[in-house]
């Protein structure tokens, strides 16, 4: 088996869901199905979602969970005990994926000290996956360079119908790199969408079920949220949805590369 493919596709993103509020909607997105859950060290739902999962009644082992260590903890020696306090945050004892959320602001730390370091946390069985985040295809093949070849299993990064990411995407599948979509719905900007909202409305779908399945149909992995227990639901279902080939086709073309999450110190973008 692929050790990517161990990595449940459809995911929910946790990003916003704090405190009580965060607790009910990570536990609402496993009660409806959702087996993948994704955290990061900056997004302080590292305790939610370990409350939401024990809540749930589900094994460990029944859901899929990913975090990501912050740009704050690569300095030498920092990156395994902050993942180890990840783990107490999340109260379990191994983590199925850790990312490296960006790599370093304006490549101030080289990515050997913090890639090093996370080969090492996995070494230590902290994480059974490692992987990367906002990582370009140069960086990827430093990485390769230095871990060897099939190290990464994942590089997430923001992708959706308006800014499709074709190149590093193509780059990433030719590695057997799984791609995880974030911004998967553009932060619902995506109502408006002339071609989603036709392919959904032959169908009954909205654009965002129809954004989703076309991410699924991809091949990559999604982890769309919402506070919103029916849009929760209705984010899930698109997992059922099979779109046509010419609906792919149809949907590749209005990819117009529009992205929103670009800040002065990140990669310069393929
Ligand atoms: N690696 C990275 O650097 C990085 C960066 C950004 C995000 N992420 C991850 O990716 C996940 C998803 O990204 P995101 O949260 O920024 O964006 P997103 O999932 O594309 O959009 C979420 C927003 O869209 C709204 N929404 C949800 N479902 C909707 C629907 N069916 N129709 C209309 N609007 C809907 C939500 O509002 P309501 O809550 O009101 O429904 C929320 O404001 C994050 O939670 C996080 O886990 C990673």
């Amino acid at each position: 088996m692929e050790k990517q493919d161990v990595i449940p596709r459809m995911g929910f993103g946790t990003f916003g869901r704090n405190g009580k509020e965060g607790i009910d909607a990570i536990l609402c997105a496993l009660e409806t199905g959702y087996r993948h859950l994704d955290t990061a060290q900056t997004y302080d739902t590292e305790f939610e979602v370990g409350e939401a999962l024990r809540r749930s009644g589900l094994k460990r082992d029944e859901v899929f969970l990913t975090t990501k260590i912050s740009t704050d903890n690569f300095g030498p020696g920092a990156l395994v005990p902050s993942l180890e306090k990840s783990l107490e945050a999340l109260r379990i004892d191994q983590v199925d994926l850790t990312l490296i959320h960006w790599p370093a602001p304006y490549g101030r730390i080289p990515l050997e000290v913090y890639m090093t370091q996370i080969a090492e946390a996995q070494a230590r069985g902290l994480t059974r996956l490692i992987g990367v985040s906002n990582f370009t295809i140069a960086l990827l093949e430093q990485t390769e360079a230095l871990l060897g070849k099939g190290k990464i299993a994942n590089n997430q990064f923001e992708l959706n119908p308006i800014l499709q990411n074709k190149k590093l995407a193509n780059y990433c599948q030719e590695k057997e790199i799984l791609v995880t979509c974030y911004l998967p719905i553009a932060r619902g900007m995506l109502s408006d969408e002339p071609v989603l909202r036709s392919i959904g409305e032959k169908h009954g779908e909205t654009p965002e079920q129809v954004a989703i399945a076309f991410e699924l149909a991809k091949g990559y992995c999604t982890i769309p949220t919402s506070g919103r227990p029916e849009r929760i639901r209705s984010n899930f279902k698109a997992s059922s949805i099979t779109l046509s080939p010419d609906e792919i086709a149809a949907i590749e073309t209005i990819d117009r590369d529009h992205r929103v999450v670009d800040p002065d110190w990140g990669p310069k973008w393929d």
